[in-house]
């Protein structure tokens, strides 16, 4: 008989959502509208701290939240991809193997993305925090990254979206509402007790006190020019 069981943890669903939301303000705010670029830095610095907690996560949340639970080798991946040429995948409580590569997919590029963003500026209103530090040189190779991850962050958002949509709509598989209240109709008890709210809280806590010291309190005083 099938059970409702949780399987992904609430700190692992604010993850998601929260990324979602702010990657789309990301665009918004560098793309569509200008002059803000205040709210742009202050989001990205929010994606940084999160790719910071899922990688945290990864090592000591709740059971499919661990890096080991999900990641898996070329053999178990070809394997999968098999099974689903022949529309017949096998069932995983948690990422499947194929889908479990957006997990470092997106850890690398976002967190690529907000890392050079601290290093970049517009050349009128805004510059990073760390734009100073840094020679001309990769100065320059920083603009570059900051502008390319953008495009590659699509390609896999794209990948990732029309995934889910054949398993929710071709598969009639529902990930997308289990991305939502957390749980899955399932016959073994594979799922998990406990979302870990306390540990999650703390390691949250500790991310905030790191970002405050790498943009408020470590950057190189900006070199001031003074017009007389
Ligand atoms: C900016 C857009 C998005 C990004 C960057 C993104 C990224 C991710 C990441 C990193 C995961 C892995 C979660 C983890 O273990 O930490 C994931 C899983 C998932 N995402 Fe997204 N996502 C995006 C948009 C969406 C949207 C719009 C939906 C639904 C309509 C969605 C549905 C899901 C579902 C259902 C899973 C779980 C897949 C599974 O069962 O293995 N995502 N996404
Ligand atoms: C994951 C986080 C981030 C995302 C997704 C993101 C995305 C983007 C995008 C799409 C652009 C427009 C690029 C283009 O026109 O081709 C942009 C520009 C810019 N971003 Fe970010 N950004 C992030 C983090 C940051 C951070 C943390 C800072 C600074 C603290 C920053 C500062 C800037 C600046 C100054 C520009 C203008 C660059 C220029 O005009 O050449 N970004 N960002």
């Amino acid at each position: 008989m099938q059970k409702r069981t949780l399987v992904w943890d609430l700190p692992l669903r604010i993850f998601h959502w929260a990324l979602v939301s702010l990657i789309f303000a990301q665009w918004l705010t560098a793309e569509v509208i200008d002059g803000y670029m205040d709210y742009h830095a202050f989001f990205g610095y929010s994606l940084l701290g999160l790719v910071i907690f899922r990688i945290v996560w990864g090592f000591c949340g709740p059971k499919h939240a661990l890096f080991s639970d999900f990641l898996r080798g070329p053999t178990a991946i070809w394997h999968y991809s098999q099974s689903l040429i022949s529309r017949h995948p096998s069932t995983y409580t948690g990422h499947n193997p194929v889908g479990a590569l957006i997990v470092p997919a997106i850890l690398i590029v976002v967190g690529t993305q907000a890392i050079s963003g601290l290093f970049v500026t517009d050349d009128v209103l805004f510059t990073g925090p760390y734009y100073a530090a840094i020679s001309t040189e990769l100065q320059s190779t920083m603009q570059w990254l900051h502008h390319k991850m953008f495009d590659l962050l699509l390609v896999i958002i794209g990948l990732h979206l029309s995934a889910i949509a054949s398993y929710q709509f071709l598969l009639k598989k529902p990930l997308i509402g289990a991305m939502v209240h957390g749980h899955k109709n399932l016959q073994a008890k594979s799922g998990i007790i406990s979302s870990k709210l306390p540990l999650a809280f703390i390691i949250a806590l500790a991310i905030v006190a790191f970002m405050y010291w790498l943009v408020i309190i470590a950057p190189p005083a900006a070199e001031l020019d003074y017009y007389y």
